[in-house]
């Protein structure tokens, strides 16, 4: 396959397989400056998807997402749902860091669009957590995060998109930390309205639902809502 070919999202068989064609890609510039790429990493049945933006340094170094200070912080805020990181899923919009932590460029996301999107087929996420401006301007180009953040909209396939700031702008701002923390503890409202919109949409196919059993844990202690 030329480097410009990645397969098409409905061709990739695994995880494991879109994190090994990420880690040799060159589909874009990003790839001559990076040390590691970072495909992304977390549990294989994730209710929640966390998109951030692209890998800092500390990510470039170990080849994993969010392992720096925005990561500590992201690991502090989903404690209060209460979430650990291997209950989630966590990558970027851009498998490569950007020199100098800038922007990824459109040409950047567009070449990197193919790894999202197969992972997001794979992983069939309740709810999808944008992380930050250009996390959720992939997914909806006009939206902006000021309005945005802590509301429950709907993307494709009954997934459900939450906005979020960047933990990286909680670390320079009291005001959006706060903010962030206020809509990290509303998550679970989420993952209740994705399980709401599965259920109507299996409802009108007729099929049999089980999620409410899913949402009060039915008669198992041990199911929860993620
Ligand atoms: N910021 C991001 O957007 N992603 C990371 O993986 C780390 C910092």
């Amino acid at each position: 396959m030329a480097p410009g070919d990645a397969p098409k999202a409905s061709e990739w068989g695994s995880l494991d397989a879109i994190a090994s064609y990420v880690r040799s890609c060159t589909r874009c510039t990003l790839s001559e400056s990076r040390t590691l790429a970072v495909p992304g990493e977390g549990s294989q049945f994730p209710s929640i998807m966390f998109i951030g933006e692209g890998p800092g340094f500390n990510e470039d170094q170990q080849g994993r997402p969010f392992v720096g200070r925005a990561g500590a912080l992201l690991e502090e805020l989903l404690a209060l749902v209460p979430l650990r990181r291997e209950d989630v899923y966590i990558t970027n919009v851009v498998k490569c860091r950007p020199p100098e932590n800038r922007d990824p460029s459109p040409d950047e996301v567009k070449a990197c669009w193919p790894f999202l999107e197969a992972q997001i087929r794979l992983l069939q996420p309740r709810v999808i957590a944008t992380l930050g401006r250009h996390s959720l301007m992939r997914l909806f180009p006009d939206a902006r995060i000021s309005d945005r953040h802590g509301t429950i909209m709907k993307w494709r396939d009954g997934i459900i998109v939450f906005p979020l700031y960047h933990p990286a702008a909680g670390l320079r701002s009291t005001r959006l930390k706060e903010a962030l923390q206020e809509d990290f503890v509303k998550l679970p409202q989420a993952v209740i309205a994705a399980l709401d919109s599965s259920r109507g949409a299996s409802q009108t196919s007729g099929e049999n639902d089980d999620s409410l059993d899913e949402l009060d844990g039915g008669d198992d202690p041990q199911i929860s809502l993620f």
